[in-house]
């Protein structure tokens, strides 16, 4: 049987940064048939679901999809002019990718985050004449991409029930007199099982692809029931891989480090919202949101992304200029993920090679630090990248 993707280009720049990665799959003969599925802002428009049950249905039938972006906060004025029509029928917008990774249950997020040599925006220093003066970032953050902060159990103004259930905790002293539309709470949850899985994983990653250490990005000293069962967990099951080092660095510390010595961290596990934050805080290092690619990971489903979103600003170019690095760089995890490392790895060198050679650059590779809204003189077309890169993977 013949494998299928299921791609969902969304809204706004995501169909273009897709077409170029399905071009670099086709490239390395990587054998699929491609279906397309509906998601995003027209579908909210149209029929008041960002995410339909059709979509939900072909990635369960298909199990592999490439996602590019969605718009999740639209403007006010586009959410005004249908709010009458929708809200009648008592619907509400909400993230549809947000929606596919908590019905799909894609509880495990990956994202590498890795420096091209020659890419003007990397944070490390690099020679003039080519090479790294300090050594490259290569690290892997493993975050739980369910549960936690993001998994939307929060209340303002929450029921009696709940708020006696708070107030019988010793600690909600302090909140006790405050009323009703004063008090918003937003719980943190974790489960045993997901901390289990997600630090499995991250082990067996860092096993696979030789990486000699595993942190614990969390803050167990002060939210000592959620952070400290995933930091428990990570020395445990640690245990059953003696070759890596196992260490715990709250995140604020990490923070700091990074600015200092972000080569040193391997692979990184992170809960859901610490895990968003400290992986934006890499990507940035090694170029942004260009080269931001993730995984999500369920049992069942995995949905391949560029970090990026719809980048309005750009979406309505005739020719799209944005890039499709962290699109191809994700197409290239969902190798991974099927076994294809060979030809993942073929993507990873061609990207390697452009990115030196520095002959081909989009408009974000261009900018320089400061200056807004400029014309990038140089800069390649979106479509240019993707085939600059199907011709480097012809040569390597
Ligand atoms: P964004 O990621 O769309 O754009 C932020 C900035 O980065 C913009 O200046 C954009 O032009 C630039 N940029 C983004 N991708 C790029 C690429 N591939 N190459 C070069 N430059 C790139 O984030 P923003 O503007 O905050 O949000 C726009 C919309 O996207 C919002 O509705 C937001 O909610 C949604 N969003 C969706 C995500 C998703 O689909 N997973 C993730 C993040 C935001
Ligand atoms: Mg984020």
């Amino acid at each position: 049987l013949r494998r299928k993707v299921v791609l969902m280009p969304g809204d706004g720049i995501g169909g273009a940064v897709l077409k170029e990665t399905v071009k670099v799959l086709r490239a390395v003969k990587f054998e699929c048939d491609y279906v397309h599925a509906d998601i995003g802002w027209e579908f909210w428009r149209t029929e008041g679901n960002p995410l339909p049950d059709r979509t939900l249905k072909s990635l369960r039938e298909n199990k592999l999809s490439l996602f590019g972006a969605i718009t999740s906060k639209p403007k006010w004025e586009a959410a005004e002019e249908l709010v009458p029509r929708l809200k009648n029928k008592g619907l509400v917008y909400y993230s549809p990718i947000v929606g596919a990774r908590q019905s799909l249950q894609l509880s495990e997020c990956i994202r590498p985050c890795l420096s091209f040599e020659g890419n003007p925006l990397n944070f490390v220093r690099q020679k003039s004449g080519g090479g790294f003066e300090e050594p490259p970032i290569n690290t892997v953050i493993f975050r739980q991409n369910t549960e936690g902060l993001y998994a939307g159990v929060e209340w303002t103004n929450p029921p009696r029930n709940v708020r006696q259930a708070f107030e019988s905790h010793p600690k909600f002293g302090i909140f006790k007199d405050v009323k009703g539309e004063e008090l918003a709470i937003s719980t943190r949850i974790f489960t045993q099982e997901r901390c289990n899985s997600i630090c499995r994983e991250a082990f067996e990653y860092a096993k696979k692809h030789g990486y000699k250490r595993v942190t614990i990005a969390e803050k167990p000293n002060v939210i000592r029931e959620t952070s400290g069962m995933l930091e428990k967990t990570a020395y445990r099951i640690g245990k059953e891989y003696p070759d890596i080092w196992v260490d715990s660095n709250n995140i604020d510390a990490i923070c700091m480090w990074l600015t200092k010595n972000p080569e040193s961290y391997g692979v990184i596990i992170a809960g859901n919202m610490f895990g968003d934050i400290i992986s934006d805080a890499f990507a940035g290092l090694v170029g942004g949101l260009g080269f931001a690619c993730s995984a999500n990971i369920g049992s069942e489903v995995a949905i391949f992304e560029p970090t990026h979103g719809s980048a309005p600003k750009y979406a309505s170019y005739k020719t799209s200029i944005v890039n499709p690095i962290a699109c191809i760089l994700s197409g290239a995890m969902m190798l991974d993920h099927v076994g294809e490392t060979h030809k993942a790895d073929l993507i990873r060198k061609g990207i390697a090679k452009v990115i030196k050679e520095g002959k081909y650059r989009t408009y974000d590779l261009l900018k320089v630090k400061g200056q807004q809204n400029v014309i990038y003189n140089g800069a390649v077309s979106t479509e240019d990248m993707g085939s600059a890169i199907v011709e480097a993977i012809g040569d390597v």
